[in-house]
């Protein structure tokens, strides 16, 4: 039973399926949403919370699960079929299970999808699955159990890899690994993790390190451009796979002996931007037109009642329409943004 879903007026308006999508002015087309349930994190990684999590004063609250099954109605109204669950980390919301099974729930949702960094993976794959999650996301940036405590301040490598196997064990299929490739730090472990994905139906996505507010120093030290890594895939005969419609800014690679496949999601690199099919909603119910934009955008007010649904459709419908062309990361202007755990990475 959906529990939320019997909390809400059921005879409030969602005309679902009357849709003709939702795009922005270039004609990009949106299909999914990345939607934080908290920026909070028990992770300290390198480029991301060096210091830790530390709730800001005065910070608004997270969404309610009510909330977040409106923003998610009006997101299917107009064609949405996909939403990532995202954090920080998302499941330190003692209401992700039920979160994620009401957002399930809601017509028009076929993938419900989640990003993690593995914390008690393995115990808790199987409820994730029963929640309603089909694809997750596993952030993994050594495969090495000292330097993975390195970056991300915990000793938690074997419980991470454990998790990977819990996670297809419960039926999730679609498997992907995260991972940050930063100079100096792990870019030397780049064909150990091609031999991972080689022996493992998974999909790796190799992440160029992004400069945000609180790390420029560290990014200045570490950031590697993402053609050093499709030169060394190249180098091992790795080749590109042709482009899929609808698929995001990753470039994918496949090997003819590899059961994985590997995905490179290099900002910095040219019309990165330009296959952008990205949209995100804090976890306090700003809208992000773009990661490394302004502060984002309010829709709380609009997520009050449901019978303000149709506002709140043509409100997205109109704020979609107005993000911007590209980001200004290579003029070094990374936006608001302090870090990602804040607005959904
Ligand atoms: N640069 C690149 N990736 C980042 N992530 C978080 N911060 C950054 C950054 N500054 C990634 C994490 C994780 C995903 C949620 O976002 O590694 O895989
Ligand atoms: Fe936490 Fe993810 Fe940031 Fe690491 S990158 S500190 S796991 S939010």
């Amino acid at each position: 039973m959906d529990r939320v879903a019997d909390r809400i007026d059921a005879k409030a308006p969602h005309p679902v399926g009357q849709s003709t999508g939702l795009s922005d002015a270039l004609g990009r087309r949106f299909e999914y949403l990345r939607l934080s349930l908290t920026d909070m994190c028990n992770f300290r990684c390198t480029y991301c919370l060096p210091d830790g999590y530390r709730k800001a004063k005065g910070a608004p609250s997270n969404l309610s699960p009510e909330e977040i099954v409106r923003l998610v109605r009006a997101f299917a109204t107009l064609g949405l079929w996909k939403i990532r669950l995202t954090g920080g980390e998302p499941t330190l919301r003692k209401e992700f299970n039920e979160i994620a099974g009401a957002v399930s729930n809601v017509p028009g949702i076929r993938r419900l999808a989640m990003t993690t960094n593995g914390y008690r993976l393995p115990e808790r794959a199987q409820s994730f699955y029963d929640a309603g999650i089909r694809a997750i996301n596993i952030s993994i940036d050594s495969l090495d159990a000292a330097k993975f405590k390195q970056i991300t301040g915990h000793a938690r490598l074997e419980e991470v890899l454990d998790g990977i196997e819990a996670a297809r064990a419960a039926g999730i299929e679609n498997i992907k690994i995260n991972t940050v490739l930063m100079r100096d730090l792990n870019h030397m472990e780049i064909d150990d993790f091609l031999e991972f994905v080689a022996a493992r139906d998974i999909s790796l996505r190799v992440i160029e390190v992004m400069r945000t507010n609180d790390n420029p120093g560290f990014f200045k030290s570490h950031h590697l451009p993402g053609e050093n890594v499709t030169d060394r895939l190249e180098q091992l005969g790795w080749t590109r796979l042709p482009r899929v419609s609808g698929a995001g800014p990753a470039v994918e690679y496949g090997h003819a002996d590899a059961k994985g496949r590997i995905g490179i999601i290099a900002p910095y690199s040219k019309d990165f931007c330009a296959s952008c099919n990205r949209l995100r909603v804090s976890a306090t119910g700003k809208f992000h037109l773009c990661l490394f934009g302004d502060g984002g955008i309010d829709l709380r007010p609009l997520l009050v009642s449901d019978h303000q649904q149709d506002e709140l459709v043509a409100r997205i419908t109109a704020l979609t329409m107005t993000k911007a062309p590209s980001h200004l990361l290579q003029q070094g202007n990374s936006g608001a943004t302090p870090h990602l755990a804040s607005i959904g990475g």
